[in-house]
């Protein structure tokens, strides 16, 4: 094993994933040696900045990869399903943020704070990164389970509209600007569908608005975001039966995806001692004081990197079964973050 520090690619670096990760490794300790900043054509030659020096965006390309260690894909799942393959047979670790791999058998779901010891297991050299729906409960899921056996999830997600990526940022925004000035809007159906105009990558208007579908149409009604909820949460915490439904909601939010939970245990519950065991799990901040005015909104919650989580309460009608709200930042924690964590377990393989 040498001991140097690992090259690393950004494979996706221009996005809104992208962004976010540049960010997050400028500011934490820096476990890199070079970092090579990737994208598609289109970006090629544009300068960006990352550990507070200017890096000039490649274009994608099998040499992309020669001498790199550890690649981060944060592109579409069609891009992640081509270049991730060519990065490991290169010889890089790739640590995918797509859709691509993630149920794959021998391609790990890695949450560091959760399963770290399954980043090891990589027979095809690709470490999946979960989607951001299920990273925005599962670290505390993961804490509630050790302390009292998770048996059963019924889940409803309020997610913003960065989970569609800088296309569903650019949406919201122009809808806002659209509607924001007329103040009779709201009052007759159809009038705000009339005033936002483009629809952008969401199948109705997002400001002013609610809208119960993210994904694609799967089997049986469910979309492509609820089925990834259950299956990946079953994968992640090691629990091939766990029961989980749940209904994806669109919501008015550039960033963070809030989710209110309706959790069974095994073992009967305590709401106090479950917000102990939540308030000591690494990864998860307790903001339970609604008489105070305080539990965890996306306004106050985006940018940063926890996942928080408020009005706790023992079911009235099942001793065994909590309710609780969580928020977390879908572009930090259900993305970048969580795959740099990932590849820093990895670098550490590099530096030891
Ligand atoms: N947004 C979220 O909350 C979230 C959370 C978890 C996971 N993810 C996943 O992360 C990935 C990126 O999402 P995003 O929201 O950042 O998307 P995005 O804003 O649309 O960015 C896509 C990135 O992929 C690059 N790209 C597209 N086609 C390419 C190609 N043919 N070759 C090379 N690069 C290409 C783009 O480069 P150009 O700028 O050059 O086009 C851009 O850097 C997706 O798989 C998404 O499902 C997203």
């Amino acid at each position: 094993m040498s001991s140097r520090l690992p090259t690393l690619a950004v494979v996706g670096a221009t996005g809104a994933v992208g962004t976010v990760m540049l960010d997050i490794l400028s500011t934490r300790e820096n476990v890199w040696g070079e970092i090579r900043l990737v994208a598609s054509p289109r970006s090629a030659g544009k300068r960006l900045t990352v550990r507070g020096e200017e890096v000039e965006v490649q274009a994608l390309a099998p040499e992309v990869f020669d001498g790199v260690d550890v690649a981060m894909f944060d592109v579409p799942d069609a891009v992640s399903k081509e270049w991730a393959p060519v990065a490991a047979e290169r010889g890089a670790v790739a640590v995918d943020n797509s859709g691509a791999f993630r149920m794959d058998p021998d391609v790990p779901l890695v949450v560091p704070e959760v399963n770290a010891e399954q980043t090891r297991n990589r027979p095809r050299g690709i470490i999946s990164n979960p989607n951001c729906t299920t990273l925005s409960m599962i670290v505390a899921m993961g804490a509630l389970h050790r302390a009292y056996g998770l048996a059963e999830l019924v889940v409803a997600s309020y997610q913003a509209a960065s989970g569609a990526g800088q296309e569903g940022i650019d949406t919201l925004h122009d809808q806002l600007a659209k509607v924001a000035s007329d103040r009779t809007l709201g009052s007759r159906a159809g009038d705000v569908r009339a005033a936002a105009g483009e629809l952008g990558p969401f199948p109705a208007p997002l400001a002013m608005n609610v809208v119960p579908w993210a994904g694609s149409l799967k089997d049986d009604g469910y979309s492509s975001e609820e089925l990834k909820v259950r299956n990946e949460s079953r994968k992640i915490l090691g629990l091939p039966d766990l029961r989980v439904s749940a209904t994806c909601v669109r919501v008015p939010v550039v960033t963070t995806h809030s989710l209110s939970v309706h959790a069974t245990f095994e073992r009967e519950v305590d709401a106090d001692a479950a917000r102990a065991v939540l308030a000591s799990a690494p990864g998860v901040v307790v903001l339970d004081d609604p008489a105070a005015g305080e539990f965890p909104t996306p306004a106050d919650v985006v940018g940063t990197d926890p996942t928080w989580v408020g009005r706790i309460r023992r079911s009235i009608d099942d001793p065994r079964s909590l309710d609780l709200f969580l928020c977390g930042d879908n572009l930090r924690k259900g993305a970048a973050l969580n795959t740099a964590q990932i590849a820093e377990v990895v670098a550490a393989e590099f530096t030891a």
